[in-house]
C-alpha cells in the first residue's frame, strides 16, 4: 500500500452514521395500538437449549399459535428492543454527539397498519416517527429510512402466509405510500426492503412465510416471493418518485463476496455461480430485467414463476438511484460433485484459513469489502451506500462505566481504511452506516450480548438491566473519525 493510496480522503458531504431496525430497536411492541409482528415471535433461546434450531429464521405454525397465545415462557427481547420508543430524545443526541450525517432506522409496519389490512393508518404511529424524524433533522442528521426490515404484521402471515401471496404487493404499497406521504419534506433517502437476498435463507425473517405451510418445493416459493418484493419495490419506486421527485431509493443486499476455494476451474465456476445468485437481487433492481442465468436455472430446477403481464415492464422501467449492502464478511464457493444444484442458499461451509473470524463466527475480511466495493461498482456503475458493517462482540462494563472495545475500533478501522481505498479507486460510494451504533437486539439470535454499538445499553439477553446508556471507547473513536471525515483513524 502506498503513501498516496492511504492518504485519499472520502468525498465531501459523505454520509457518515449508523444503522439500526426498529425490530431491534424500539421496543414497545404494543404501545399506542401497535400490532403483533413477524418479529415479536422471536424467542431467546440460550445456545445450548438450542438444538440447532434458530428461532429467529425458522418459526412453524405450531409454535406462532403457541408464542400467540401466550402460552409459553419464553422471553421475546425483540418486543422489548432496547427502549428506543420512550429514549429516542437521549438516544439521538448521543448519536449527534458523534457528529452523525445520517442515521438509518426502519419504520415498523404495524405500528402504521396493525394487521397490514386497515384502510386508516394507526395516527399514534405515524406520530412517533415525526416526533423521531424532526429530533433528527433538528440535529442535522438525515434519515435514511427502510420501509421493509425483517417484520411484518403477524397477521399477514396467518391470513396469506406473507410474501408467498401476490396480495402483498398492494399491501405493501399502502404502507409506503403511507409513508411517502406523511414523510415527503423530512425523508429523502430509502430503502424499499433489508437485504432481500436473504429470503432464500429464511422464508420466515425475509418473507413472513411459514414453511410448514407452503405447497410447492421451499425454493419455487422463496423466488415467488422474491418476484412479489420485486413488483413491490418497483412500484415504491414509481410512486416514491412521483410524490418525492428528489427522493433517492434505493434496494438493499447482503452482500457476500465469495472467493474460490482454489485455483480449479470448477471451484472458480461454482464461485461465479454462487456470487451470480447473490448479484441476482441488484441485477433485477439496478438493470431492470430477470438476468438470463436466472431464467437458466428456474428452468432447470423445474421453478415455475407466476408473473402477471405487466410485472416484466414495472421492474424494467422502475429501477433504482442506489445499491446499498451490508457486508460482514466473505464466502468461499468450492465445487461439489454430488451437488450438481446451484443452491443460492448462500450457505459457505468452507473455512477460510487464512481470515480470523468473531466470536460468533463470522469471518474478518476488511480487505474483502475493497473488492466487494469495486466489482459492485465495476458491474453497475451506479452509487454505492454501505448501510451495515460492524463487531458483534462481547464488551464488559467496568465499575466507573468505561467499555474499552479497542478490538470493534480495530475492526472498524481496518474496514474504513478499505473502504477509503476503494474511493481512491473511483467507487462512488455515498456513506457508510456502522450497525447498531447503540447496542440492540441481535437479529440471528435475539441475544442482547451480541453487542455492535459505540453506546452500551444497561440490558442482558433475559431482558433485566437499568437500560442506562454509556459511552464505549468507540464512541470518541467514530466521532474523531467523523471529523475529520475519515482522514483519522
Ligand atoms: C443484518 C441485518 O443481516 O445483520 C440486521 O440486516 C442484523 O438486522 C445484522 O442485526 C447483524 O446480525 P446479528 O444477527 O449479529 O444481529
Amino acid at each position: 500500500m502506498t503513501k498516496q493510496e492511504t492518504k485519499q480522503a472520502f468525498p465531501a458531504g459523505f454520509l457518515w452514521g449508523g444503522a439500526t431496525a426498529a425490530n431491534q430497536l424500539e421496543g414497545a411492541f404494543d404501545a399506542d395500538g401497535k400490532g403483533l409482528s413477524t418479529s415479536d415471535m422471536a424467542p431467546f433461546v440460550p445456545k445450548e437449549l438450542r438444538n440447532g434450531k434458530d428461532f429467529t429464521f425458522d418459526v412453524n405454525s405450531v409454535e406462532l399459535e403457541e408464542f400467540l397465545g401466550g402460552n409459553t415462557d419464553v422471553y421475546f427481547p425483540k418486543r422489548n428492543g432496547v427502549d428506543f420508543y420512550h429514549r429516542y430524545k437521549e438516544d439521538i443526541a448521543m448519536f449527534a454527539e458523534m457528529g452523525f450525517k445520517v442515521l438509518r432506522i426502519s419504520m415498523a409496519w404495524t405500528r402504521i397498519f396493525p394487521t397490514g389490512e386497515e384502510e386508516v393508518p394507526n395516527e399514534a404511529g405515524l406520530a412517533f416517527y415525526d416526533n423521531v424524524l424532526d429530533e433528527l433533522l433538528k440535529h442535522n442528521i438525515e434519515p435514511l429510512v427502510t420501509i421493509s426490515h425483517y417484520e411484518m404484521p403477524v397477521h399477514l402471515t396467518q391470513k396469506y402466509n406473507g410474501w408467498e401471496d401476490r396480495r402483498l404487493i398492494d399491501l405493501y404499497l399502502k404502507f409506503a405510500n403511507t409513508l411517502f406521504d406523511r414523510y415527503k419534506d423530512k425523508v429523502k433517502y430509502w430503502i424499499t426492503f433489508n437485504e432481500m437476498n436473504m429470503i432464500l435463507t429464511s422464508l420466515y425473517t425475509g418473507g413472513g412465510i411459514l414453511e410448514d405451510k407452503i405447497k410447492g418445493s421451499k425454493e419455487q416459493v422463496a423466488y415467488q416471493a422474491t418476484h412479489h418484493q420485486f413488483v413491490a419495490s418497483a412500484l415504491a419506486v414509481k410512486s416514491g418518485k412521483e410524490k418525492m421527485p428528489n427522493a433517492q431509493i434505493g434496494c438493499m443486499i447482503c452482500r457476500l463476496e465469495t472467493y474460490a476455494a482454489s485455483s480449479k476451474p470448477e471451484d472458480v465456476l461454482q464461485t461465479l455461480k454462487e456470487d451470480q445468485m447473490n448479484l441476482f437481487y441488484p441485477e433485477v433492481q439496478a438493470r431492470g430485467e430477470y438476468p438470463s442465468y436466472m431464467n437458466r436455472y428456474f428452468e432447470e430446477n423445474g421453478i415455475e414463476l407466476v408473473k402477471e403481464p405487466e410485472d416484466d415492464a414495472i421492474i424494467k422501467d422502475n429501477t433504482v438511484d442506489f445499491i446499498a449492502f451490508s457486508y460482514y464478511m466473505t464466502y468461499i464457493g468450492k465445487y461439489d460433485p454430488n451437488d450438481n444444484s446451484n443452491s443460492g442458499m448462500l450457505v459457505s461451509q468452507v473455512k477460510n484459513p487464512h481470515l480470523e473470524v468473531t466470536e460468533w463466527g463470522w469471518p474478518i475480511d476488511p480487505i474483502g469489502l475493497r473488492v466487494a466495493l469495486n466489482r459492485l461498482y465495476d458491474r453497475y456503475r451506479m452509487p454505492l451506500f454501505i448501510v451495515e458493517n460492524g463487531l458483534g462482540a462481547t464488551d464488559k462494563l467496568e465499575e466507573d462505566g468505561s467499555i474499552h472495545d479497542t478490538y470493534r475500533i480495530d475492526y472498524l478501522r481496518r474496514h474504513i481504511e478499505q473502504m477509503r481505498e476503494a474511493v481512491a479507486d473511483g467507487v462512488d460510494l455515498m456513506g457508510f452506516t456502522s450497525w447498531g451504533p447503540i447496542d440492540i437486539i441481535s437479529c440471528s439470535t435475539s441475544e442482547m450480548g451480541k453487542r455492535y454499538g459505540f453506546i452500551y445499553v444497561d440490558q442482558d439477553n433475559a431482558g433485566n438491566g437499568t437500560l442506562q446508556r454509556y459511552r464505549k471507547d468507540s464512541f470518541d473513536w467514530y466521532k474523531q473519525v467523523i471529523e475529520s471525515n475519515g482522514q483519522i483513524l
